[in-house]
Formats: C-alpha cells, structure tokens, sequence
C-alpha cells in the first residue's frame, strides 16, 4: 500500500500552491496524498509568518502530532514547510524536538531527498535559497491531478519583494524579487488549461513588479496576461496581490483591453494617513493612490476593488485612523482584509517604542472592519438586478445547486440542472445572503430553468 501524505497548508494563496506542487512532488515518490490527517505517514505544515498569531499556529499543531503514527504504525514524519521554516529554521526543531525536518519555500524541490534523510533519523533543516530555479526540478502535476483540483488554479510567477514595507516579513521569507520565464509559465497554464481549467490567478508576493525574460527582453505583467490570454479553452485571468507603486500604464491598459482580465483588483493601501504611510515606508501618499485609482476606474468602470489593511501601525494617531477610515470612503471597496499590526521580529517597526496598545486596535479594527462590511454588503446587494458571467465551479453545499463565481469573486449559486462545471453561463441574479448571490440562467438553458431576465429586470 502507497504510504500516507497530508498537507496542510496556512496563510496566503502562494502556500496554497506550493502545497499542491508538494503534493506533486510526493505522488511522484509514490505517496498517496490525503485530505485526512489521521494515519498519515508523512505530515507536512506548510506555514505562515506574516502575524503573530499565524506563525504560532504551527506550535499548537504540531503538538497534536506528538504520539502520531502512520498506518504502518510507525511514528508519523513531521515535516515543517513554509514561511516559519524559513524564519525560524532550526529553532523549530529546538522548540518541538518531534519536527522532523524543516524546509523553505525556495528549497522544497529537495523534498524528497529531505524525507529520505529525515527516515534514516538525521534532522535536515534546509532554508537555502538555492542558486538552481526550484521550478525546473519539481515533479509536474498529472493531468488527474490538476482535474482533481478544479476549474481554476493559482499560478506563481513572481516570488519574494524588494519593497521592504516596515511590517513585513516577506522581504525576509520570501527573498529578493524574482520572476518566473514567460515560456515555463505559458508551459504550465497550457498543462493546465489542457486538464480542463479555465481560470488562472497569477500569484506572486508582488506580482505586479513582474518582469520575467521573455526572448532575451523583460516581459511585464501586462505583456504575459496578453501571453496567456492567447490560450484557446483560458478564460479568465486575475493576479494577486499587487503594491500601488507598480501599478504601469500598460496593466492599466490591459483592464481596458483584455477581455479575460477580469475587473477585480486586490490592491492594497494598507493605511490613510501620509505620515503613517510614511513611516510605513510605502513609498506613496494617499492622494497618489486614490489618484491612481481614478485612472483604473476611468479604464475599467465596473472594476471591483479588494484590499489590505492595518490598524495600530506604531505611532498612528487617533487622526491617523480617521483617514484610514477616510480612504476606505473615498474608494469604496467590494471586500477588504483588515489586521492589527503585529510586531514581527527583525522588522524595522518592530523595534519601535511608540506601539500602540492592544485595546485601541481593537476599537480602530471593529470599526474598520464594520465600514467594510458595509461597504460588501451594499456592492453584493448592487448585483441584485443585474445579469453576470459565471464560471461554474463545483456542487454547492445544497443539494440540486451548483456554485460558481461571478467576475468579482462573489460566490454564485444556480439551480444544478442549469449548467455543467466548467462552463461560463450568463446568470441573472434574483437574491443575495451574506457573500453569496443567487440566480437563475439568463442565457438559453438547456433545461426547465424559468425565462431568462433582463439586465433591467
Ligand atoms: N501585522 C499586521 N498585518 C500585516 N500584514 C503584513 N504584515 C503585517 C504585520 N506585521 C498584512 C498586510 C498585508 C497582508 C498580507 O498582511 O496588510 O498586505
Ligand atoms: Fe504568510 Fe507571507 Fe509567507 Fe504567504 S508569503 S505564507 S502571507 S508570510
């Protein structure tokens, strides 16, 4: 029988994806990899750093896996991945002797060699950022495999940031700016696009500072979503998550132009305030952004804004966050992710004296965080009424429904019969509940659906 492998991944959307190209490595070393934890051979916790509160996460968990055992009933290997493996390396294995092994995002094409030292009872702990491109020597996924995970899938080409906002660990986990070839990254979304998936998010730490070698010149962003656009069955394109500062005229552009970009952008500010962004070290005021802003919106009208945002920043007034607040006005945003800052060692914010106090976050987070609130919840219920594009998912959680996404991202879900995975259909929203919308074909159904709605309707 093919030993167990379970991975279980924390944080954004690039572990995600490294824990599938993991999961791919491993079938490839014969494991079967499984969604149940219990009775693995081998657990792999591909974790975060980006908070506190994330990075201490994988403490907790590790501790349920003390007296693990695989189905063999031999003790079950422990394997720490990802962001705290990078930061924290080897104290891992001081602070929880039962860790097996420890590995890095830039190292974990190595996997398999770790695992084999790890069996013969060594602790290997590699954190390197090795001179090799960890993508030419990772396993392919199968074409089962990619079916397997859906319609849509996430795509890394650009890793690690040269922007050092004073918060962030990332320039640290994650390293130097790099950016994928555009030929290894066409021949990726082709595989994929070839096994039935239709949408692709383009990941990257900053991803809008793509500037991969294409030919011998440097394509950007823009020019790989042209690239990719290019691929027969691809339909839709996003990218994630993106600093204001990269934002060019030509990705602009593109919201404009290319019809498979889809109008959603996550586009984070992080704060309202010029002296917070300052000391932030964002490199921007937030006239500039709100400005800029404007001109995608002037580009792409009905585009739907997303992004991040962080309260108590040392030394942010109670002003401060008024214009925090104030921003959030001025833009209007479909949905946004809010934090308290925490401190993260090595961080240059982090040494400062001027820390806010855990009470006054949480006063400044339930406000924003009601704010944007309001503001999803007025953007969903605007989709009442109109007509969308939906890309079909999956069953929905209730019998006889399908759920899809809209272009913005909003959960969709329509009668079963109406539809098959993978497909586009034009829906006409007739409801709304929390995130999700609800509807019904507008376009020729197949089926007994009731008659198409009008936009007007
Ligand atoms: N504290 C709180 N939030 C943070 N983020 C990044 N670093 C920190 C920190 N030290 C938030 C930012 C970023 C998102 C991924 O996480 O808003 O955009
Ligand atoms: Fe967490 Fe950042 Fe690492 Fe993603 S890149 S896992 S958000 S620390």
């Amino acid at each position: 029988m093919n030993k167990r492998a379970f991975i279980k991944s924390y944080g954004c959307q690039m572990n995600v994806y490294d824990a599938t190209r993991m999961a791919d490595q491993l079938r490839a070393e014969g494991y079967a990899v499984v969604d149940e934890a219990d009775g693995a051979d081998l657990v792999i916790l591909n974790t975060c750093h980006i908070r506190e509160k994330a990075a201490e996460k994988v403490y907790s968990e590790l501790g349920r896996w003390k007296g693990a055992r695989g189905a063999s009933g031999a003790p079950t290997l422990v394997g720490v991945a990802g962001c705290v493996a990078q930061a924290e390396g080897e104290e891992i294995i001081r602070r929880q002797p039962r860790v097996d092994f420890v590995v890095g995002p830039q190292s974990y094409h190595r996997l398999p060699g770790l695992i084999r030292e790890a069996e013969a009872g060594a602790k290997p702990v590699d954190t390197d950022f090795p001179a090799e491109d960890k993508f030419d020597h990772l396993a392919r996924p199968t074409r089962r495999a990619i079916t397997a995970r859906g319609v849509t899938a996430f795509l890394t080409v650009q890793e690690g940031c040269d922007k050092f906002c004073a918060f962030c660990v990332v320039p640290y986990t994650r390293g130097a700016e790099v950016s994928r070839p555009v030929a290894q990254i066409l021949d990726e979304a082709k595989a994929l696009v070839d096994a039935g998936v239709r949408e692709i998010t383009l990941l990257g730490q900053n991803v809008n500072a793509y500037h991969g070698e294409d030919k011998g010149r440097a394509a950007s962003l823009a020019d790989l979503v042209d690239r990719l656009a290019t691929i027969d069955g691809l339909a839709r394109i996003r990218f994630t998550t993106s600093h204001p500062n990269d934002m060019g005229e030509d990705l602009i552009a593109a919201h404009r132009d290319q019809e498979k970009l889809m109008p959603y952008l996550h586009l984070p500010v992080q704060a309202g305030a010029d002296r917070t962004l300052k000391a932030m070290n964002r490199k921007h005021t937030a006239a500039a952004y709100v400005e800029l802003i404007e001109r995608i919106r002037a580009a792409r009208p009905d585009i739907a804004l997303s992004g991040d945002f962080i309260v108590g920043f040392p030394g942010e007034s109670a002003d401060d966050f008024e214009a925090t607040m104030e921003i959030v006005r001025t833009v209007g945003y479909a949905s946004a992710y809010s934090f308290k800052y925490s401190p993260r060692p090595g961080t240059p914010a982090a040494e400062r004296t001027d820390q806010v106090a855990e009470a006054e976050k949480s006063e400044r987070l339930q406000r924003l965080q009601g704010l944007i609130a309001e503001q999803q919840r007025g953007f969903n219920r605007a989709c009442v009424g109109r007509t969308l594009p939906v890309l079909l998912e999956k069953a929905g959680k209730r019998e006889g429904q399908l759920v899809g996404r809209s272009p913005y991202l909003q959960p969709v879900h329509i009668p079963a019969d109406a539809g098959v995975i993978g497909d586009i259909v034009t829906v006409a929203i007739t409801a709304q509940e929390g995130n999700s919308l609800f509807g019904v074909r507008a376009d020729a159904p197949e089926t007994g659906a009731p008659p198409a709605r009008s936009e007007a309707a």
